[in-house]
């Protein structure tokens, strides 16, 4: 486990770590970052001191197609961490945010390098809003974010947290590595609030919406479309209808 200062994005030094054949299991934290990032090109914005923002190195021996699995192990270990150390319900909104009162707490960040039929390794980035008052929040992102202290009315100890949060992974990739996604899914599935739920899942131009059903075992969301299609989404931007 490695805590810089400052990074641009903690997902850049274990890029460059996996490149350098770094073994898997290797953890960066940052108080700040620069340029931290979120998927589909968005900033993440990580003010120093104030939440968990760290990426893990991975090498599992998963398919390409697979690798949603990681953000879904992610998701549940980071959710049931959150519980167990704050007594808090996260929800989860696929594939990778965490949610309080319908707002989101936490993001994952998978980044995957791989041949056709094989994953080279995966980074899997974190971020965590902890001890931010309401008013710490940009004023955009207010009505769409929240964290632990926030919702819990106290801060947190954040070291504490990153290794409750840290644990809670550890063994959740030890049972997906011992074949046990299924039962990760079953777990993950119990903290969805996407599922059941009519949702609009922007892909590119493209949009298509529907009743999210259920979780293939790969991890992508099958979505009934108004048509009576089953679609499977691997990835995407998913916005909640009432
Ligand atoms: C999202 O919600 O879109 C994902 C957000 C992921 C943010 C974390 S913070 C640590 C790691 N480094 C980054 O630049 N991003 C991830």
């Amino acid at each position: 486990i490695e805590v810089f200062r400052e990074t641009t994005s903690t997902n850049d030094i274990i890029e460059k770590l996996a490149r350098d054949g770094v073994k898997e299991g290797v953890v960066v934290f940052a108080e700040s970052q620069t340029k931290g990032r979120g998927r589909l090109g968005r900033r993440w914005i990580s003010p120093r001191g104030q939440g968990l923002w760290f990426s893990i190195l991975l090498r599992p021996e998963l398919r390409p197609t697979e690798a949603t699995q990681l953000t879904i192990l992610a998701a549940t270990a980071l959710a049931e961490a959150i519980r167990r150390h704050t007594g808090l319900a996260p929800e989860v909104k696929w594939p990778n945010d965490l949610l309080l009162r319908g707002r989101k707490v936490a993001g994952i960040l998978t980044e995957l390098t791989a041949e056709p039929d094989r994953i080279r390794h995966i980074v899997l980035g974190i971020g965590l809003d902890v001890n931010q008052a309401a008013a710490d929040f940009p004023t955009d992102l207010r009505r769409t974010a929240t964290s632990l202290r926030v919702e819990a009315g106290r801060p947190f100890n954040r070291a504490e947290l990153a290794a409750a949060i840290l644990r809670a992974l550890d063994q959740d990739y030890a049972r997906l590595k011992d074949g046990q996604f299924e039962q990760i899914a079953g777990e993950w599935e119990e903290l969805c609030t996407t599922l059941g739920r009519q949702v609009v899942v922007a892909i590119g131009s493209r949009r298509i919406r529907g009743r999210a059903e259920s979780l293939d075992s790969e991890g992508a969301l099958l979505v009934r479309t108004e048509h009576g299609h089953l679609e499977r989404i691997t990835g995407g931007d998913v916005t909640l209808e009432k």
